[in-house]
């Protein structure tokens, strides 16, 4: 068995190996973009407010206390399915006011609460940001969040 085992046995194994694994790794990420674009996000309505609105979120840091499909910080509630919480899919312009309106009120001022602060965006700013929420909403996440409050 040992003089089976040569030198140049070990460094096939090794490259072949080594290059089996990269192949795969290369195959996987594309099929991951494939699968990205195609199916779990709904690309053909990426619209520029859906685009401006995701810059309103990253301008003004609400990651830094909001989670976005479980990413982000856990101080305040999820994000990724607000618009389904307020009832976006029945009634989409009830849930687009009642965002709105609810970021205009911030902060609430009651006592013991977690506290939102004002961020004073313009009309325009607030109704990409909803587009931005409302399309974030779509992307099948297979099931995340686990229930409807985040
Ligand atoms: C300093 C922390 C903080 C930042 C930054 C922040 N938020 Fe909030 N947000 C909160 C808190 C706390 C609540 C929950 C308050 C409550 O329930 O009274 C909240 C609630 C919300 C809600 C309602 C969620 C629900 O389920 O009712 C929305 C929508 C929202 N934030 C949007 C945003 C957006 C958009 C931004 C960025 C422009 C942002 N927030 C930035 C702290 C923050």
């Amino acid at each position: 068995m040992a003089e089976r085992f040569t030198k140049s046995a070990a460094r096939n194994i090794f490259y072949g190996g080594s290059l089996f694994f990269f192949v795969t790794f290369v195959a996987l990420t594309i099929h991951s973009h494939y699968y990205i674009r195609t199916t779990s996000t709904d690309e053909a309505t990426l619209s520029d407010s859906v685009a401006r609105g995701k810059h309103v979120w990253e301008r003004n840091a609400c990651i830094n206390c909001h989670s976005l499909l479980g990413e982000g910080a856990y101080f305040a509630p999820e994000l990724g399915n607000v618009w389904v919480r307020y009832g976006g899919r029945e009634d989409a312009e009830g849930a687009r006011t009642a965002l709105i309106a609810w970021m205009q009120s911030q902060p609430s001022g009651v006592e013991g609460r977690r506290q939102m602060p004002q961020f004073n965006l313009t009309d325009a700013e607030l109704n990409d940001l909803v587009d931005f929420l409302e399309w974030t909403s779509r992307i099948d996440t297979q099931g995340w969040p686990p229930n409807q409050a985040g």
